[in-house]
């Protein structure tokens, strides 16, 4: 059985679990890989704040992003997130040795790619959405491995609620569990650690921090919402066809609307490009156009996204959270991990 969380100081807002010994961060949070929204700034910020910074693979110059994030959080630990729709094999080949720990979504657990992370040194791991996918990842060496409930922002893997398959992937498996789905607030957070999770995974959340490369319209968008104001679709289909995502319900009703073959295009420093109604990207800060009627995804954590705030704050008060629900409870630190 997984170790329960050991609450130290507020002061050093210090929360240590399997996951936080593992990946060498100091509050068990990780931020979800989410394109063009994970900037490096991002990462950092998160990185910095103590937990675990993610960037995307499917950007426009991985490796600048990389050099970036070096630059801005030196000696501190973070991830890089392939989406396998998109996955290239030379791109993890060559960032593999650079980076503390590489991620896989949406396909089986592949152990050939967890060897390629562990040879250049580089922890593995894996976003399921089933115990039977869980099971596979911790059999393709992965060290931890995300579980993903149907609450959750975007892309959307498996059929069940974040809780019944938490119970299912630790009863499963004994490497450590992140939960990811709907978490948007201490309480969530506090929540899946009592259960037995390593880590909360949050994507929503930060979309709207201040530092993600989201556009404005999107942030405000997300502050607008509730959690009942998100719905599983497949609306988002050009580009990535037949797979389930969660998105704000009024985007997919504004795309649906539209009498337009493009919701509007992408300029800035890459090459310009037309975004067709219905394409899976989300609109970033290059992005003009008809930007609520694109996919702006949303997990049913988006309630908790009230303000643009930095995203330092937003582990802050998470993890501040976090330590006095636990605390409450009784996991206080003199009852600590066995
Ligand atoms: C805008 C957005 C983009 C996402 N892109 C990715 C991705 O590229 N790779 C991935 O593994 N998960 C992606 N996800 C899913 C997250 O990893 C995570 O499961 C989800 O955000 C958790 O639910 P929450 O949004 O309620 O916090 C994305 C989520 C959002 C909201």
């Amino acid at each position: 059985m997984l170790a329960q969380p050991a609450v130290r100081s507020v002061a050093a807002m210090t929360i240590s679990t399997a996951f936080t010994d593992l990946v060498g961060c100091q509050v068990p949070i990780q931020l979800a890989g989410m394109g063009a929204a994970s900037t490096p700034e991002l990462a950092a910020a998160v990185s910095n704040a103590g937990g675990l910074g993610m960037l995307a693979a499917a950007v426009d110059n991985l490796s600048a992003d990389i050099d970036a994030m070096l630059l801005a959080a030196p000696a501190r630990p973070f991830g890089v997130n392939f989406l396998m729709p998109f996955f290239d094999r030379a791109q993890l080949d060559a960032i593999a040795p650079r980076v503390p720990l590489v991620e896989w979504y949406w396909s089986q657990p592949d152990p050939v790619l967890v060897g390629v992370a562990h040879d250049a040194g580089a922890l593995a791991a894996w976003q399921v959405g089933s115990a039977a996918e869980a099971v596979a990842a911790a059999e393709a060496g992965c060290d931890f491995v995300v579980a993903q409930g149907i609450e959750a922002g975007g892309h959307v893997r498996g059929t069940i609620g974040l809780l019944p398959l938490l119970d299912a992937v630790l009863d499963a498996v004994d490497i450590p569990v992140v939960a990811a789905g709907g978490i948007g607030t201490a309480r969530g957070v506090a929540a899946v650690l009592a259960a037995g999770a390593s880590a909360a995974r949050i994507g929503t959340r930060f979309v709207a921090a201040a530092e993600s490369g989201a556009h404005p319209g999107y942030k405000q968008a997300l502050i607008d919402a509730d959690a009942a104001d998100t719905v599983v679709t497949q609306t988002y289909c050009v580009w990535w066809p037949d797979s389930p995502h969660r998105t704000l319900r009024s985007a997919v009703d504004a795309a649906q609307a539209l009498d337009d073959e493009f919701a509007g295009d992408v300029g800035g420093d890459g090459d310009p490009f037309q975004v067709p109604r219905f394409a899976v990207r989300p609109p970033n800060r290059a992005t003009r156009g008809r930007i609520d009627a694109m996919a702006l995804y949303a997990g049913q954590s988006v309630g908790a996204v009230r303000a643009i705030t930095p995203a330092a704050d937003i582990l802050r008060e998470l993890a501040e959270g976090t330590e006095r629900l636990l605390t409450a409870a009784g996991r206080h630190p003199d009852r600590s991990r066995s």
